[in-house]
């Protein structure tokens, strides 16, 4: 793998990649960052039969990992943790190892945003080491939050009508979820961008075309009222040919 950018182009080792990918909390601001990760076709596809299995490649999978082997959380939509039928993280021995030397908890949780509809059996909730958070709203029936609770969840409710996502990701910070890996999908990072809470887009263009009716990193009923700004970061490029770009918010300095 050779970094691209920031010159000069370089061979790149786990070290260097390591420091790339890490969270840059204590850096910018102190408190929290938001690092959005997609997989995505050359044509804009983040999906293949409904997965994104069918896009990943061994360098996506490699800082996939890094994403959330640094982060104090991981952050899903119900419409990922389903389709994906998404376990909680098991650290592997160098992930473990990974996490010791940054100071961070055994495993991350995984914090699942719905308004209400999740099932309880998801495997979100029930296949996972440490136990999950459903991040909802108090229009969330008293039987749901029964139900997760149940199924051993910690709930986090913000909002009344809807998921006040600036409140949940606040309180996830107040609890020490600063370092936030979101896992998707589109219609949970149209809401994050919507309320200007991602700090960064680590996005993988796999060296493959779709075509199709794929969704695509973000969605939303109504298109942004003005399109959000973001730098490049770094770019990477594997020997496989795909292309790893982190973008970060226009202004922020990483
Ligand atoms: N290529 C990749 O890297 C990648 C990554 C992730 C996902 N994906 C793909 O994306 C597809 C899933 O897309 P999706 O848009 O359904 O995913 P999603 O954003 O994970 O889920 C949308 C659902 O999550 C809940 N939700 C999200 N934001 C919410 C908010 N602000 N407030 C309340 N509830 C919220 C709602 O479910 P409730 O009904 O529970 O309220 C909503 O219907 C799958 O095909 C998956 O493979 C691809």
């Amino acid at each position: 793998m050779h970094q691209v950018w920031p010159l000069p182009a370089r061979p790149i080792d786990e070290d260097a990649l390591e420091e790339l990918y890490r969270y840059p909390v204590e850096d910018v601001d102190g408190s929290r960052w938001v690092a959005v990760n997609f997989v995505s076709s050359l044509d804009g596809g983040i999906e293949v039969d409904g997965r994104s299995a069918g896009l990943s490649t061994p360098a996506d999978r490699r800082v996939f990992a890094l994403g959330h082997d640094l982060a104090d959380v991981v952050l899903l939509g119900s419409g990922t943790a389903l389709a994906e039928d998404y376990p909680g993280l098991r650290p592997d021995a160098r992930s473990a190892e990974r996490r010791r030397r940054h100071g961070l908890s055994e495993a991350p949780p995984l914090a699942v945003v719905t308004s209400g509809t999740l099932p309880a059996d998801a495997t979100s909730l029930v296949d996972v080491l440490v136990p999950s958070i459903v991040v909802t709203s108090t229009a969330a029936s008293a039987e749901a939050q029964e139900a997760w609770r149940a199924a051993g969840a910690r709930v986090l409710l913000a909002g009344d009508a809807a998921v006040d996502l600036p409140t949940a990701l606040a309180r996830l910070a107040e609890d020490g979820f600063r370092r936030i890996d979101c896992e998707g999908g589109p219609g949970l990072v149209g809401t994050l961008l919507h309320d200007d809470l991602v700090d960064e887009v680590r996005l993988s263009i796999a060296p493959l075309a779709v075509a199709g009716k794929a969704g695509r990193v973000a969605s939303s009923v109504e298109p942004l009222e003005a399109p959000r700004g973001f730098e490049v970061a770094s770019l990477l490029v594997d020997e496989d040919g795909t292309l790893l770009v982190r973008y970060v918010r226009a202004g922020l300095r990483r």
